[in-house]
């Protein structure tokens, strides 16, 4: 099985505007098993995408070390693939070239047409080939911009608040879609996500994060059967627990706050 991923002591120091030293992330460890589902969840600042950013290899560690499948990841390659909140689609190429751009860049095109077409229909964009991403909606250039990172078959796929931008109700369509492309291709996914509900409805495995410094503050194994039912009561209890996690709830318990 690959797509494990296995995160040590990591640490990310970035200078400021004022050129002093801000740490980003402190003393990251995490195991993540092939075939996860992971989301990151916090608030603004607490290094999310900057974690997300060294699992893709964009940037490196100020120290630690992370791996991809027992080798240390240097940077960028083909079987991790990036999704972003913003679907950074060509707006001059039509939503087919969009979504075979990286098999055309790497001259393996021809081999993996059938691939291109398969993750269109996944995506449910087939017939929407020849369109340019203006002429669709923000759901449907996120859909192209889910089968472009997936076109090329990746053993991970890291998704930094990819649905954000969207309507709750479009967004819940995404999400089921993202579960079911996930169960018939077995891949690792690790998704940014502001969104208790998103998170638990797709997570195996919910990290906490908190920030300045940005760390690691707990991790919630979601153990509900899928598929998960978001009005279900147990499911309700998880939210409860995450929100006290995040400190936006549990105030019953605190009884400074009564006024
Ligand atoms: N390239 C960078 N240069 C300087 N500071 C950065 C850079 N990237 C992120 N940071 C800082 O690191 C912290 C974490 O940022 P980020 O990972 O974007 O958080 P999140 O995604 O959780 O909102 C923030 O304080 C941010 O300002
Ligand atoms: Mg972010």
């Amino acid at each position: 099985m690959v797509g494990s991923i296995k995160i040590e002591n990591v640490n990310k120091l970035f200078s400021n505007k004022q050129k002093e030293q801000v740490t980003a992330l402190k003393d990251i460890n995490l195991d993540i098993p092939s075939n996860s589902f992971i989301s990151l969840i916090g608030p603004s600042g607490c290094g999310k995408s900057t974690l997300l950013r060294l699992i893709a290899g964009l940037i490196e560690p100020s120290s630690g070390k992370l791996e991809l499948d027992g080798k240390q990841i240097v940077k960028p390659g083909y079987e991790r693939g990036f999704m972003f909140q913003e679907h950074n689609l060509f707006p001059w190429l039509t939503i087919y070239d969009n979504v075979a751009f990286g098999l055309k860049a790497r001259g393996i095109f021809n081999e993996n047409k059938s691939s291109v077409d398969e993750y269109l229909e996944l995506v449910g964009l087939k017939g929407f080939e020849k369109y340019y991403p203006h002429q669709l909606s923000g759901g449907m250039c996120q859909r192209a911009s889910l089968a472009r990172a997936l076109v090329g078959h990746p053993s991970v796929l890291l998704l930094d608040e990819p649905l954000g931008a969207l309507d709750a109700f479009t967004r819940m369509n995404i999400q089921d879609e993202i579960l079911r492309i996930k169960a018939e291709k077995n891949m690792t996914m690790i998704m940014v996500t502001h969104d208790v509900d998103e998170a638990i409805y797709l997570s195996d495995k919910i990290v906490v994060m908190t920030p300045r410094p940005g760390r690691i503050t707990s991790v919630v194994d979601v153990n509900l059967p899928r598929p998960r039912d978001r009005s279900d009561y147990d499911f309700l209890k998880y939210h409860g627990e995450i929100l006290k996690l995040l400190k936006f709830g549990g105030f019953k318990q605190q009884p400074e706050y009564n006024i």
